[in-house]
């Protein structure tokens, strides 16, 4: 089969002192040091050793390899916790329809919308869905991402979902960087179960999830519960189908309407809720007790000129986690930039820089299940963090369109830049 995977170049070890830093609040919880204290990072056989003043620096690490920030700024390694990243063709004929008035609703309804992404991602085989997965990802890594969620639901079928979940783990592999899979084969209904939305529901259930399941390809369930998409039963069904394998579930929520699908989620213990923005107080109490992070996606609310706010005040005042993400998909959010989201979490959504922050590291991890091995730099950790070229962590919301990162440590390995 032909491989088209990037060339396998040996990425330089990051193992060593990393000094000259300078730590971005809350990227290290354990590490106390105060503020513009410098900062050093222990990495030893790719994962983080310890972190902290350098001051304080233990002498048995003093002699080892050095590595200079040159006084850059340091975050955990991003995470895109919510991408559609894996699909055929795109459907800039739609934004087209919505400029000229058009809904999402209303060019779903008129054949458009995800099925027309699912017939273009069923034609392509699995190589050719590589191919284009492959430059959106070097987009997002090059931003500092670290780790990343992959949905699948442009398939709608088990052959055509295990083509989406199988070139998710291959970018995984190919490019070094963590990938949770998610089986989203209950996204749209396809169009040879029009009008049966319960057999596909059956087939969702009782073939396709088990069998790919059992081929390792998924790490999480989604469902897209909404008006246009299936009801809160059908939810419900994929969720038991779900904690029948012993695998965790999240949930496209109350994007368009409030279906009742948050405190849903939450009585099956979800990982996330994600969009949101007709989440109730009942769905708010229902994932605080849970625990389920609520996931906002600007680059959807912007796409489709949404005006219906997430209840951020409340979800703060409950303390339900929030997190950040792309969504990245090809109808509601071509986004492929995860610090445009966070200029867009502050400006559209009136995140803080530090919640907007923690909104893709800590709290996209939680969302991901990732927590004890991303979001934070943490001792026994795998080295993930990014060097930036700003002074202050508020620069890291405030400029839109520029990309400054200098270097990025992933999965223990120099994966950009040379910081000497
Ligand atoms: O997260 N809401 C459903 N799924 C995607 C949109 C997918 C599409 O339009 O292709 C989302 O916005
Ligand atoms: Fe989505």
């Amino acid at each position: 089969m032909m491989q088209t995977m990037k060339p396998a170049i040996p990425l330089p070890s990051a193992d060593g002192l990393w000094t000259g830093l300078c730590l971005a609040p809350g990227a290290a919880p354990g590490a106390a040091l105060e503020a513009d204290a410098e900062a050093a990072i222990v990495v030893a056989q790719g994962a983080i050793r310890w972190v902290g003043a350098r001051s304080a620096l233990p002498a048995e690490f003093a002699g080892l390899a050095p590595h200079d920030g040159g006084g850059a700024l340091v975050t955990p390694g991003l995470v895109d916790c919510h991408t559609h990243l894996v699909y055929g063709g795109q459907r800039a004929n739609e934004f087209a329809m919505r400029l000229a008035g058009a809904t999402y609703e209303e060019v779903a309804k008129a054949g458009g919308g995800i099925v027309s992404s699912v017939r273009a991602t069923r034609e392509a085989d699995e190589d050719t869905l590589f191919a284009q997965a492959a430059p959106r990802l070097e987009q997002l890594l090059a931003d500092g991402v670290c780790a990343i969620e992959i949905k699948s639901g442009y398939g709608l079928s088990l052959e055509h979902e295990r083509k989406q979940l199988r070139v998710a783990r291959r970018l995984g592999e190919a490019y070094g960087v963590t990938v949770r899979a998610t089986f989203l084969g209950a996204h749209a209904l396809p169009p040879e179960y029009a009008g049966r939305s319960g057999d596909y529901i059956d087939l969702v259930c009782r073939e396709m999830l088990p069998a790919l399941a059992a081929e390792g390809l998924v790490d999480a369930v989604d469902v897209f519960c909404e008006r246009i998409a299936f009801s809160l039963e059908e939810t419900e069904r994929v969720f038991q189908a779900a904690r029948s394998l012993g695998l965790p579930v999240k949930l496209h929520a109350e994007q368009l309407s409030d279906m009742g699908g948050a405190a849903l989620a939450a009585r099956y213990g979800a990982l996330s809720c994600d969009h949101v923005e007709h989440l109730s107080a009942a769905g708010i109490e229902a994932m605080r007790q849970a625990g389920t992070v609520a996931v906002l996606l600007p680059g959807a609310y912007y796409t489709l000129r949404d005006t219906q706010l997430p209840p951020i005040e409340a979800l703060r005042a409950a303390g339900v986690p929030m997190a950040v993400s792309t969504d990245h998909n090809p109808g509601t959010s071509p986004a492929l930039s995860l610090l445009l989201m966070v200029n867009m979490a502050c400006t559209l959504f009136r995140l803080t820089v530090p919640e907007a922050l923690a909104g893709v590291t800590v709290h996209a991890a939680r969302a991901l299940g990732l927590q004890e091995t991303h979001g934070v730099i943490a001792p026994g950790m795998p080295a993930n963090f990014v060097l930036w070229n700003v002074r202050d962590a508020a620069e890291l919301a405030y400029w839109f369109g520029q990309q400054p990162v200098c270097a990025v440590v992933r999965q223990g390995r120099i994966a950009v830049g040379a910081a000497a």
